[in-house]
């Protein structure tokens, strides 16, 4: 699953970095210049000696300390220009990427969801963009910088002597392959990081949204030590890519130890025997020590990018993730007559056959009834339905057609869905009921608050424009249900499914809500799952599952009197 480096180069390229060519471009300008005063500095040195301290030359002395100030002004405009640009470039980079991994994995299948949780996809998102983020600036000046500083400062120091030079820098080449090594380990260490990174986060995750069953069942010591021993594997693997990182510039320290003993010896010499000035070594030190110090940075840009690229990688995957729901390329028109068939559908999740051979019809303009135990598959179907995942056998036909022919887009907007988890958003309550029906009227969304016995929301403080809290945690559970019962009535679509719509009502407002989706469902192909049977009586025809099968289906006289799972079920209900 490793992904080149120049692949990944490329994809920044082109979606992140091109469009800001300009203010990198700029910023490397900047870097030059900040990086070509340490060539400079040194290379002023040798007047400073040879002119100034040794030659005693007064105008020298004017010259060379003008000059030397020139050079610090220059490093100070310089480096605080191209740190303002890149330090907006570098966020903007990280917004670029959030914006488009969030884009992406919305277009991801359910099952990519079930592997990946909540929380270890809020760390991708924000936690390797983050990380990038801090990594830019110092893998950027590197380049600009640092380059173009060796450059100047070997040119200055091979001016003066290039035996000098070579005799430095000897040791370098003995570098690369440790280095390689190195790097290959902080990328490694770096991305188990950042996957107990995400395991972090999904533990904070369930933590606290689980937080009230915690509390009940006293098992705040329990999760504690769970997060503990996540966040051990996090420790160790950061400490590793961080110890990793830090011995890149390390490892070049010891061979400038080598380099300089190395050019005292040999340079001290020369000097005594009067064939170098005194100036020339000064200038050629001091060239030499500034040239480590660029090269124990571009040294660190080897490990910073190693990290980097962990970060990058994990992205990547992400963003090459397909879901496996295609859009026909020329889809077919929706069909007019909405009945809707299962063809002997076969699902599993993972390995976890679910349903095994379902088949049935529901007519187009009637009410069919899906009944049987919890786990029969029920849900799932309606999962198929909507397309939020293929059958792995069978078909599904809208109409006739195939769902898989159909525009998925055109295909959702045929449905009215109340789901068993409904999803609200942290928005006023308005909004969250005109999702999917956004050029409703404010005459068609109270209808619909009403329709649903959402009389509750008049008396909130703010009445509809009430924010719902983040996952609807300001409504009661009975509230939230009515909301997503207002949000299908509104959505008027053809199509009605409802899973347990009024599951979480009292008796009354379930009879008053009842009422309204029964004349919602008049004329348009209805889908219900209820467990209370005394609601699925009306129903045109009942389909009975279990274990991923349709077991029986019929009207409920019909089904009373074949005395199956059916008659068990209602009898068992009756009996309550
Ligand atoms: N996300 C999932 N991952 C794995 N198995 C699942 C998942 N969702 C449901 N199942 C399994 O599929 C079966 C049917 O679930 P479902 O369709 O929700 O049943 P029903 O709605 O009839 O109660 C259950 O046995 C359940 O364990
Ligand atoms: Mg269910």
């Amino acid at each position: 699953m490793v992904a080149p480096a120049s692949g990944l180069l490329s994809w920044l390229w082109r979606d992140h970095l091109r469009q800001r060519w300009g203010a990198l471009l700029a910023a490397l300008g900047l870097m030059a210049v900040e990086g070509a005063t340490a060539g400079l500095l040194s290379w002023l040195i040798r007047p400073m000696f040879d002119q100034v301290f040794l030659g005693e030359d007064r105008g020298a002395v004017v010259y060379v300390a003008l000059a030397v100030a020139g050079v610090f002004v220059a490093r100070a405009l310089a480096g605080f220009g191209h740190r303002v640009i890149l330090a907006r470039q570098a966020e903007r980079i990280s917004a670029g990427l959030q914006r488009q991994m969030l884009a992406h994995v919305m277009t991801l299948d359910l099952a990519f969801f079930q592997i990946n949780p909540p929380g270890a996809l809020i760390e991708r998102v924000r936690g390797d963009t983050a990380t990038l983020r801090g990594l830019w600036g110092p893998i950027l000046s590197a380049l600009g910088r640092d380059v173009v500083a060796l450059l100047s400062l070997l040119g200055v120091a091979l001016w003066i002597d290039w035996l000098w030079t070579l005799i430095a820098i000897v040791g370098v080449p003995i570098l690369i392959l440790p280095l390689a090594r190195l790097q290959n380990r902080v990328r490694q260490t770096a991305a188990s990081a950042r996957e107990s990174a995400a395991l972090l986060a999904t533990r904070l995750d369930e933590v606290f949204h689980g937080i009230t069953t915690i509390k009940l069942t006293g098992s705040e010591a329990h999760e504690s030590a769970r997060y503990d021993r996540a966040q051990a594997g996090y420790l160790r693997a950061q400490f590793r890519s961080e110890s990793s990182a830090a011995a890149i510039p390390a490892l070049i320290d010891l061979v400038a130890a080598a380099g300089f003993a190395g050019v005292m010896l040999y340079g001290g010499l020369q000097i005594m025997d009067g064939t170098k000035t005194l100036g020339e070594f000064m200038s050629f030190f001091v060239a030499m020590a500034l040239v480590f110090e660029p090269l124990r940075r571009l040294g660190s840009v080897g490990g910073a990018w190693a990290q980097a690229r962990a970060s990058l990688e994990r992205m990547r995957a992400v963003l090459d993730q397909q879901t496996s729901l295609a859009n026909p390329a020329r889809p077919a028109p929706i069909p007019p007559a909405q009945s809707l068939t299962l063809q002997d559908v076969h699902f599993a999740y993972a390995d976890a056959a679910v349903l095994q051979g379902a088949s049935f019809t529901a007519e187009a303009g009637q009410t069919t009834a899906l009944v049987g135990p919890s786990g029969a598959g029920k849900s799932t179907v309606f999962h198929l339905l909507t397309r939020m995942a293929d059958p792995g056998r069978g078909r599904i036909t809208l109409g006739g057609t195939d769902l898989r022919d159909l525009d998925l887009a055109l295909l959702r907007r045929q449905f009215s869905v109340v789901a068993q988890d409904t999803a609200l958003f942290d928005e006023p309550i308005a909004t969250n009921v005109r999702m999917g029906a956004q050029s409703a009227t404010d005459v068609d969304l109270q209808r619909a608050l009403a329709d649903a016995n959402a009389g509750f929301v008049a008396t909130l403080p703010q009445g509809a424009d009430t924010p719902a809290g983040p996952r609807g945690s300001a409504l009661s559970g009975g509230q939230r249900q009515r909301i997503a019962i207002a949000r299908a009535l509104l959505r008027n679509a053809p199509i009605l499914l409802l899973d347990e719509a009024t599951s979480a009502l009292d008796a009354a407002s379930e009879h008053l809500v009842a009422e309204a989706l029964a004349r919602l469902g008049q004329g348009r192909t209805t889908i219900v799952i209820a467990h209370r049977l005394s609601t699925v009586r009306q129903a045109d025809k009942i389909v009975v599952m279990d274990g991923g099968r349709v077991v029986d289906q019929g009207t409920h006289d019909q089904l009373l009197a074949r005395g199956g799972l059916y008659a068990d079920l209602y009898r068992m209900q009756f009996k309550e």
